[in-house]
C-alpha cells in the first residue's frame, strides 16, 4: 500500500499590472463576453474569452434557460464554438471571469466541473495545454499553466479502449 498526492500548482498575480498585455486585454475581453450573458436566473454572468494559437481571440458567456440544467456555462459555451469553428487550432490561453449586480467581483472563480472535463477532452483533442487566467472584475488573478491539472484522475478516451 503506499499512498500518493497531486500537487496543484498556479500562479497568483496580486497587480494586473504584472500581466503581459496580451493577457489583459484577454481578460477585458472576457468582462465584456460577461456583460453578453444570458443568466436570468441566476445573475451570475460568466464570461470567458481565448487566444489562439493563431492570436485570433473568441469570446463566450453562459446561456440559461427557464429549464434551469438545460443552461450552458460560459466555457462550454466557447468551447464549442471554438471546436466547430476551427477544429485544429489550439486555444494558447483562456481568461474566465464573471459579474453580479451586488458588487463588483474581487475574488477568481474556477471553472465548474463540467467544464473541467470539457476543458480536458479539447487539450487532448488538439494535444496542446489550455492555460488559464481565472480572475473578477478586480483583485487576484490565479494563472493555471494546464487545465488538466484541475481534474486529478480524470477519465478521458484511452479509458474507452
Ligand atoms: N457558470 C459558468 O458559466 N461557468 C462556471 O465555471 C461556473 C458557473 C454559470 C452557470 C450558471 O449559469 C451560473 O454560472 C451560476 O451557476
Amino acid at each position: 500500500m503506499k499512498k500518493k498526492n497531486f500537487q496543484l500548482e498556479y500562479t497568483l498575480v496580486s497587480s494586473r499590472k504584472q500581466l503581459s498585455a496580451p493577457d489583459q486585454e484577454l481578460l477585458k475581453q472576457a468582462l465584456v463576453a460577461a456583460s453578453k450573458a444570458y443568466a436570468p436566473y441566476s445573475n451570475f454572468l460568466v464570461g470567458a474569452a481565448a487566444r489562439l494559437k493563431t492570436g485570433q481571440i473568441l469570446s463566450g458567456s453562459n446561456q440559461e434557460n427557464a429549464s434551469y440544467p438545460v443552461g450552458v456555462c460560459a466555457e462550454r459555451v466557447l468551447l464549442g464554438s471554438i471546436g466547430a469553428q476551427f477544429p485544429e487550432i489550439p486555444i494558447e490561453t483562456m481568461a474566465i471571469t464573471y459579474r453580479t449586480k451586488k458588487k463588483k467581483s474581487d475574488s477568481p472563480v474556477s471553472p465548474c466541473g463540467m467544464c473541467r472535463q470539457a476543458l480536458l477532452e479539447f487539450e487532448n483533442r488538439v494535444g496542446h495545454p489550455i492555460r488559464l487566467l481565472l480572475a473578477g472584475e478586480k483583485g487576484d488573478v490565479l494563472i493555471i499553466d494546464s487545465s488538466r491539472i484541475l481534474l486529478p484522475l480524470a477519465f478521458e478516451s484511452s479509458h474507452l479502449k
